[in-house]
């Protein structure tokens, strides 16, 4: 058989959007394991982890998942969003050849903070001038007061972004819909 491609993908967005479940429902078998998170010695004292991936917690620094597509082999950088973890991000934009940008639609209180993340993302020397493709997960369309997906995009300002490809799904990462399309999507912008 054929090498698939390797592909580098940053998962990133505020904490408490979805990006640990999503990345979970595509990992090709979510059942009950664990798992050592390697932390950054640099950033947080060489300590080690050790979590169920079953039962989804807050991403401590980050994880790195693997997942496979029909053409390419994704290793996603799941980056923690709380605040004080939001500065490792930058770290992986170099190695970033695809991005995952997740909103909570419910979140409405924080699309500010969350478009402020995207901006700073979208300014960034290692990004500013690359075409990386970005699919954007508007998450958490099952709540009851969820924003569109339209709306999520007019609030972010994602018609500003002229130099790249980007997608915006909504999706529902607990019982994994719309996940496929933001996938198929992002495999046709690198195959
Ligand atoms: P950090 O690791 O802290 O950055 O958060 P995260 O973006 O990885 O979020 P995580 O996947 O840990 O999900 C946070 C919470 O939202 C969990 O309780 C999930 O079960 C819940 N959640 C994720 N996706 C959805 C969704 O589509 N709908 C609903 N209702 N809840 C969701
Ligand atoms: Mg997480």
């Amino acid at each position: 058989g054929l090498k698939k491609k390797e592909v580098n993908v940053l998962c990133l967005g505020l904490d408490n959007s979805g990006k640990t479940t999503i990345i979970n429902q595509l990992k090709p078998s979510n059942a009950s394991r664990c798992r050592l998170f390697p932390i950054p010695t640099m950033y947080l004292s060489g300590r080690c982890f050790i979590a169920q991936t079953q039962d989804i917690v807050p991403t401590i620094g980050f994880s790195i998942e693997k997942f496979k597509t029909s053409s390419l082999s994704f290793t996603v950088f799941d980056m923690s969003g709380q605040g004080r973890y939001r500065n490792l991000w930058e770290h992986y934009y170099k190695e970033g050849q695809a991005i995952i940008f997740v909103i909570d639609s419910g979140d409405k209180l924080r699309m500010v903070v969350a478009k402020e993340e995207l901006d700073t993302l979208l300014n960034h020397p290692d990004i500013k001038h690359r075409r990386i493709p970005i699919l954007f997960f508007a998450n958490k369309m099952d709540l009851r007061d969820a924003l569109s997906s339209v709306k999520v995009s007019q609030l972010l300002c994602l018609e500003n972004i002229k130099d790249k490809p980007w997608h915006i799904c909504a999706s529902n990462a607990v019982k994994g819909e719309g996940l496929q399309e933001g996938v198929d999507w992002l495999q046709d912008q690198i195959k």
